[in-house]
C-alpha cells in the first residue's frame, strides 16, 4: 500500500493556530450577550483583546495600574507586599491583584513544567507527565498538545489561571541541571513542540508562559553569569527556538531569565526584550521577570520588562515615583499594563473565570502513560533481546535503587508532588510511587521476578547470574539551581551495571535520567532504554515497551556524547571563588564561542564521533527510505517514501536535514523538518512536504534580517542525524 501524507514542515503548526483563532472568535460571538454590559464595554467579547485592554486601561488609577505590574510574594517568602492580603494567593508561585471594581480577576500563577507544582503542599493532586525533554523525544506535535491541554485543565481545576512552564532553552551543555525541563538541542524541534504545548494549554483558558528568555543555558552562577554570544549565533540557535514557539503559541507571557546577555541582565536587556521580542517578533503579551530576576526600575521598564515577580522591589513604589517624576513615561507605563490586560482577555480568563473542580485522575494517568510510551527511546537491542518473550522467560532479576517502589522525577520549581504525601523539599530526590518491579511482574505471571536494590553489587550480580534476564533501573537526578558535575551515572551505578552484565550478558539497562549520560558498560549489555523521568505511569510505559506491547518510536532530541571532553566546554565555567550573587552586576562571563554550533551541529562540524546521535532511536521493526525528490521554485518541496520492512507495525520519525551553501559559513547540516509515520508491516507511505524558507535561512547581522543564501543546497533524509541514506542537491536563488 502506498499512501500520500502531505505536510508542510514548519507551517502545519501555523495552520492549526489559525484554526484556534476561528474557534475563539466563534466562541466569543456566541457568548456575547451574556458578557456585555453598558458600563463595562470591555466585557464585550466580540472586541479584540487589544481593544478590550485599552477600554479598561482608560478607567484605571495609577495605583491599579502599578498593582498589575508586580507580584505579591509567594508561600514561604519572607515578607509580603504592603497592603496585599496573602490569603488571596492560591498556594502557587505568585499572584497578581486584580481590579475587582472593573471585573479584572486575580492572576493565580503556578509552576507547571511537567505538571502542576506544590499540589502536595496544598492538599491537592497533580498528574506528573514525562519530563519535557522526554516529550521532545516523541517528536510528536499531537503529544505536545495533549501535554499542554492536560496541564491547562489541572491548573484550572486547582484554581490557577496562569502557568509557568514551556521551557525552551536549548541544550548547549547537557550538564545543565534543567535539561529535563527543556526540549533538547535543536531550535526547530524544540520551538515547534513547546509552541504546540503552550497553544493547547492556553486553549484551556489559562495564561501560558514560555521561559527562560534567553540563554539561561547553565545553572552554575545563573544570577551572575554574563553570556557573551554574537547576534547571528543567538538568532539562529536559542532565539530561533523562542521565535518559532511564540509564533505558534502566541503565549500570554514570556519570562526573562536570571543571567545577563552581552552585558545587560536579560530582564533589562533592550535588544532581547524590545528589539527582538516585541518588535521583530511582534510579541503582544507581557514580559515577567524570573523570580528575583529584576535589577532596576527605569532601565528595566524602558528595556521592555512589563512585570516583576515575585515582589515589588522595583515595579512597586519605585515605579510609581518614576512615573510621577517623569522618568518613566505614562505611555511606557500604559504599554506594560495594556500587555498584562491583553493577555488576560486573550487567554479567556476574564470571560471564563476559574472554578476549582476535581482533577480527572484516571484520564491524566492514561495521557501520561501514552506520552511516556511515545517518549522512551530504545538505544540498544542486541540479538533481539527485546521485546522480552513472556512465554519463554522463567526468571527475571529487577535491580536498582527503588525499582521495587518508584521512579525518579526532576526537581526544583518543576517538581510535581507524588500523590498521598505532603510537600516535597527543595533538592529532595522524589521517587514517584510507580513500581517497575510490580509492572514487570504483572507482565510475566509465569516467571519468578526477584528484586535487588544494587546496594551490594555482589548480591545483585548473583541474582542476575541465576536469572534468565536482568533489568537494571539506573537513575540520574537533576534539578534547577545546579549543574551536573559530570555525565556519569551517580552512586557507582556504572560499576553496578558492569558487574551485573559480567554475571549475565542478558542485561537490559533502563535509564531514568534528565539528560545524556555516558555508558562505559554499553558494549557489555544486551539492551538499553532511555526512559527519562517517565511520570506518573512510567512503570507501565516501560513494561509495555520491554514486553513489546508497545513498539518504541522515540528519537533522541539531544546528542549523547562519548565523554565530557567532547563538549564545546569540557569544563563548565563556574563563578569565581568567593563570588556571591551580586544584584547589581554580573561577576563572570561564559563565552559561547561555539555560537550556532549547538548539539549535533557541534559534533558534525568538529567531526567528533558520538555515543548516540541526535535523532537516533530504534524500533522493533525496520524501515527503508527511497525516492527522494527535491524541487525548488516559489517553495522548496521534499518528497520521499518510507517503508516498514519488518514484521510488526511501528512508527518511524523520518527526519529531513539541509546543508546550506558553503559560502554561508554554517555547520554541516540542520534539521528542517520531520514527519511521524505509522506503518503496518510491509506498508509504505510517501511524504511530501514544503520546507519553510526561514528554516533554510541565515541571520544577517548587517541588515538585521533572515536571508536565503543563493547556491547549492543538499537535502538529506533518514532515521537519525547520522543515518541519512537519501541525498539530493538543488539550487536555490
Ligand atoms: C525559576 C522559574 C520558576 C520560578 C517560580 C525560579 O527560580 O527559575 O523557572 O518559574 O522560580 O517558581
Amino acid at each position: 500500500m502506498n499512501r500520500l501524507s502531505r505536510i508542510t514542515f514548519g507551517l502545519s503548526a501555523t495552520f492549526s493556530f489559525a484554526i484556534g483563532i476561528t474557534i475563539f472568535l466563534e466562541h466569543g460571538a456566541s457568548a456575547l450577550a451574556q458578557g456585555q454590559s453598558a458600563n463595562r464595554p470591555w466585557m464585550d467579547k466580540t472586541l479584540s483583546p487589544d481593544r478590550r485592554a485599552d477600554l479598561v486601561l482608560q478607567e484605571m488609577t495609577l495605583d491599579e495600574k502599578i498593582a498589575l505590574l508586580h507580584g505579591n510574594g509567594m508561600p514561604g517568602w519572607p515578607r509580603a507586599v504592603p497592603g496585599a492580603n496573602p490569603y488571596l494567593g492560591n498556594g502557587g508561585a505568585g499572584f497578581v491583584l486584580g481590579v475587582p471594581r472593573l471585573g479584572i480577576p486575580i492572576i493565580q500563577i503556578s509552576d507547571a513544567a511537567y505538571g502542576v507544582r506544590s499540589s502536595g503542599e496544598n492538599g491537592r493532586y497533580s498528574t506528573a507527565l514525562p519530563s519535557n525533554v522526554a516529550s521532545a523525544a516523541s517528536w510528536d506535535v499531537q503529544a505536545a498538545c495533549a501535554y499542554g491541554a492536560l496541564i491547562g485543565r489541572e491548573l484550572r481545576a486547582q484554581g490557577y489561571n496562569m502557568s509557568l512552564g514551556g521551557g525552551v532553552n536549548l541544550t548547549r551543555d547537557p550538564r545543565n541541571g534543567r535539561t529535563f525541563e527543556y526540549m533538547g538541542e535543536d531550535p526547530i524541534l524544540a520551538g515547534t513542540l513547546v509552541g504546540n504545548r503552550i497553544k493547547c494549554e492556553q486553549a484551556q483558558h489559562v495564561i501560558g508562559d514560555t521561559k527562560h528568555y534567553a540563554l539561561n543555558d547553565q545553572e552554575s552562577g545563573r544570577d551572575e553569569v554574563n553570556v557573551i554570544i554574537s547576534k547571528r549565533a543567538m538568532r539562529e540557535s536559542d532565539l530561533l527556538a523562542f521565535q518559532i514557539d511564540i509564533e505558534i503559541a502566541n503565549p500570554g507571557a514570556v519570562m526573562c531569565s536570571y543571567n545577563a546577555v552581552n552585558g545587560d541582565y536579560a530582564c533589562e536587556n533592550k535588544y532581547l526584550l524590545t528589539d527582538v521580542l516585541k518588535k521583530d517578533w511582534n510579541f503582544k503579551g507581557f514580559v515577567l521577570s524570573d523570580w528575583g530576576g529584576t535589577h532596576s526600575t527605569e532601565k528595566a521598564s524602558t528595556a521592555g520588562l512589563d512585570h516583576e515577580e515575585p515582589m515589588d522591589d522595583f515595579f512597586g513604589e519605585k515605579l510609581r515615583q518614576a512615573v510621577q517624576g517623569g522618568r518613566v513615561s505614562q505611555t511606557e507605563l500604559d504599554d506594560h499594563v495594556h500587555r498584562v490586560l491583553r493577555s488576560e482577555f486573550a487567554s479567556g480568563i476574564v470571560d471564563d473565570p476559574v472554578q476549582k473542580s476535581v482533577v480527572d485522575i484516571e484520564g491524566g494517568l492514561e495521557t501520561s502513560r501514552h506520552i511516556a510510551e511515545q517518549s522512551i527511546v530504545l538505544l540498544k537491542n542486541e540479538q533481539g533481546i527485546l521485546p522480552l518473550d513472556r512465554a519463554k522467560l522463567r526468571s527475571i532479576a529487577v535491580i536498582g535503587l527503588n525499582a521495587n517502589t518508584g521512579m525518579i522525577s526532576g526537581g526544583g520549581s518543576a517538581q510535581v508532588d507524588p500523590p498521598g504525601r505532603g510537600a516535597t523539599k527543595w533538592k529532595e530526590h522524589v521517587w514517584f510511587p510507580t513500581s517497575p518491579l510490580k509492572a514487570i511482574a504483572a507482565k510475566a505471571p509465569g516467571a519468578t521476578v526477584e528484586f535487588d536494590s544494587g546496594a551490594d553489587r555482589a548480591s545483585a550480580a548473583a541474582l542476575a547470574k541465576k536469572s534468565d534476564v536482568a533489568i537494571v533501573f539506573a537513575y540520574q537526578w537533576t534539578s534547577e539551581d545546579f549543574d551536573l558535575p559530570s555525565l556519569s551515572l551517580p552512586d557507582n551505578q556504572d560499576a553496578l551495571i558492569e558487574q551485573v552484565a559480567a554475571a549475565n550478558p542478558r542485561t537490559i539497562v533502563v535509564l531514568e535520567t534528565g539528560s545524556a549520560v555516558t555508558m562505559p558498560w554499553l558494549n557489555q549489555v544486551g539492551g538499553a532504554l532511555e526512559a527519562w523521568y517517565a511520570g506518573s505511569k512510567g512503570e507501565d510505559a516501560v513494561a509495555n515497551i520491554l514486553f513489546g506491547d508497545v513498539n518504541p518510536s522515540a528519537k533522541l532530541p539531544m546528542t549523547f556524547p562519548r565523554s565530557e571532553a567532547d563538549l564545546p566546554h569540557p569544563h563548565l565555567v563556574t563563578p569565581p571563588p568567593g563570588s556571591r550573587n551580586d544584584e547589581a552586576k554580573p561577576t563572570f562571563e561564559v563565552h559561547y564561542d561555539e555560537g550556532l554550533k549547538v548539539g549535533y551541529k557541534w559534533y558534525d562540524a568538529e567531526n567528533k564521533p558520538v555515543l548516540f546521535p541526535f535523532g537516533y532511536g530504534l524500533s522493533y521493526t525496520t524501515f527503508s527510505y527511497s525516492g527522494l525528490k527535491v524541487t525548488s521554485g516559489s517553495e522548496t518541496t521534499v518528497s520521499f517514501t518510507v517503508k516498514n520492512t519488518g514484521s510488526s507495525a511501528g512508527a518511524e520519525i523520518a527526519e529531513v536535514y539541509a546543508a546550506v551553501p558553503a559560502s554561508a559559513g554554517e555547520p554541516p547540516k540542520r534539521l528542517v523538518g520531520w514527519d511521524k509515520l505509522h506503518l503496518n508491516a510491509g506498508e509504505s507511505k510517501e511524504v511530501s512536504a514544503s520546507v519553510r524558507p526561514l528554516y533554510l535561512s541565515v541571520y544577517d547581522e548587517g541588515s538585521n534580517s533572515w536571508k536565503v543564501v543563493p547556491g547549492s543546497y543538499t537535502f538529506m533524509v533518514g532515521g537519525s542525524s547520522r543515518s541519512l541514506p537519501l541525498v539530493e542537491k538543488v539550487n536555490l536563488k
